[in-house]
C-alpha cells in the first residue's frame, strides 16, 4: 500500500480508527496487519483484506484459471489504452482522469481491472488504489501486476463498496467502470453504493464512471417466464442520473456512451436470452460527477 494512501483506512464495523502494524517495503505497507480498538485485518503482500468476499461475485477456480493462466490479465495488461480507446467517450472520460494529476480509487474493479490501466497509459504517475470485494481479484491482480510489469503506482485492497472502510472526506477521486452497476447487494432502492461512494470522497472530490442500464423490460421479464426462475430484475429503480442526484452529486458531464445487445458472455441471463433468441438492450452512459 502506497504512502499517499495510508491514512484513508478505518474500521468498517464499528468505524473506528485503525493502525498499521507490519514490515514496510520503500516505505509501503508490506505484510502486517491492521488493528482498532476492537478488531483485526490481515495485510498480506501491501493488500488489506476486509474480509469481504461474501459481498463480491463467487468466481469458480476455473474462472481464475482463465485471468492467469488462459491470458485474460495478460490480454487486458497489454491492451491497455487501446481496448476501448475507439470509443470517443471512454476515451474523453479517461483523459479527464488522466489530466486531473490526483490520487484514485477505482471500486468494483472486477477482473478487468476497470477504468485504470487506460488512465495509466495516458499519465502513467497517477497513483491508484483498486478495490473489489472478492480477495482473488485483487490478488491476482497484484500479483500479475508485480512479475509482469513492476508498476509501484497501483496498490489494491478487498472491501465491500456498500461499506467502506475508507473515511469520510477522505478521497480526491472515484473512478467505476461497471462498478455500481455490478455491486450484488445494492440495497432495495439501489443507493448504498452511490451514498456510500459520496460519504468517502473528498468535498470537491469526483466521481468518473461508466454504468449500465438494461433496457427491454418485456424481452426481460419474458426470459425469465421462459427460463422459469423467479426475476430478479428490479424494474422500478431509479435511473443512474437520478440515482446521483438522489445521492447530492452535482453532474458535471453526462454522456451516452455505447448501445448493444446482453451477450451471453455478460452473464448467464445473457446465456439464456441467446439460448431462446430474445434480445436485451443495454446502455452505457459516462458521468463525470461532483461532491459539492
Ligand atoms: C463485472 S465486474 C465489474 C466490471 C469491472 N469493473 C471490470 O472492469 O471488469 C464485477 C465485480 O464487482 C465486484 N463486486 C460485486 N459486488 C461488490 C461489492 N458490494 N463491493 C465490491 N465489489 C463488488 C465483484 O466481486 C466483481 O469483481
Amino acid at each position: 500500500m502506497q504512502k499517499c494512501f495510508q491514512n484513508l483506512f478505518k474500521d468498517p464495523v464499528n468505524h473506528s480508527d485503525l493502525r498499521y502494524f507490519g514490515t514496510y517495503k520503500n516505505g509501503n505497507w508490506d505484510t502486517g496487519i491492521l488493528r482498532s480498538m476492537l478488531n483485526e485485518w490481515k495485510v498480506i503482500d501491501g493488500i488489506p483484506y476486509f474480509n469481504s468476499d461474501n459481498e463480491g461475485d463467487q468466481f469458480s477456480l476455473d474462472d481464475i484459471d482463465s485471468w492467469v493462466e488462459g491470458g485474460r490479465f495478460k490480454r487486458r495488461w497489454q491492451n491497455k489504452g487501446n481496448k476501448y480507446m475507439s470509443n470517443n467517450v471512454y476515451s474523453w472520460l479517461c483523459k479527464q482522469v488522466a489530466t486531473l494529476n490526483l490520487p484514485i480509487m477505482e471500486i468494483s474493479c472486477g477482473p478487468g481491472l476497470g477504468l485504470l490501466p487506460d488512465i495509466i497509459t495516458m499519465n502513467p504517475n497517477v497513483n491508484c488504489l483498486a478495490t473489489d470485494a472478492c480477495s482473488s481479484v485483487v490478488l491476482e491482480w497484484n500479483k500479475f501486476i508485480s512479475d509482469k510489469d513492476a508498476t509501484e503506482n497501483i496498490s489494491f485492497a478487498s472491501f465491500d463498496t456498500t461499506n467502506m472502510p475508507i473515511h469520510s472526506n477522505s478521497i480526491d477521486v472515484i473512478t467505476s467502470y461497471i462498478g455500481l452497476s455490478s455491486i450484488r447487494c445494492p440495497g432495495e432502492d439501489g443507493m448504498k453504493g452511490v451514498n456510500e461512494t459520496y460519504r468517502v470522497l473528498k468535498p470537491g472530490g469526483y466521481l468518473f464512471t461508466i454504468e449500465n442500464t438494461w433496457k427491454d423490460r418485456k424481452a426481460i421479464h419474458e426470459v425469465f417466464d421462459l427460463w422459469g426462475r423467479d426475476c430478479w430484475y428490479r424494474d422500478n429503480e431509479l435511473s443512474w442520473h437520478d440515482k446521483f442526484q438522489k445521492a447530492n452529486f452535482k453532474i458535471i458531464d453526462e454522456k451516452l456512451q455505447e448501445t448493444r445487445v446482453l451477450t451471453p458472455q455478460d452473464n448467464e441471463l445473457g446465456e439464456i436470452a441467446y439460448r431462446f433468441g430474445i434480445e436485451i438492450g443495454m446502455e452505457y452512459r459516462a458521468y463525470i460527477l461532483r461532491k459539492v
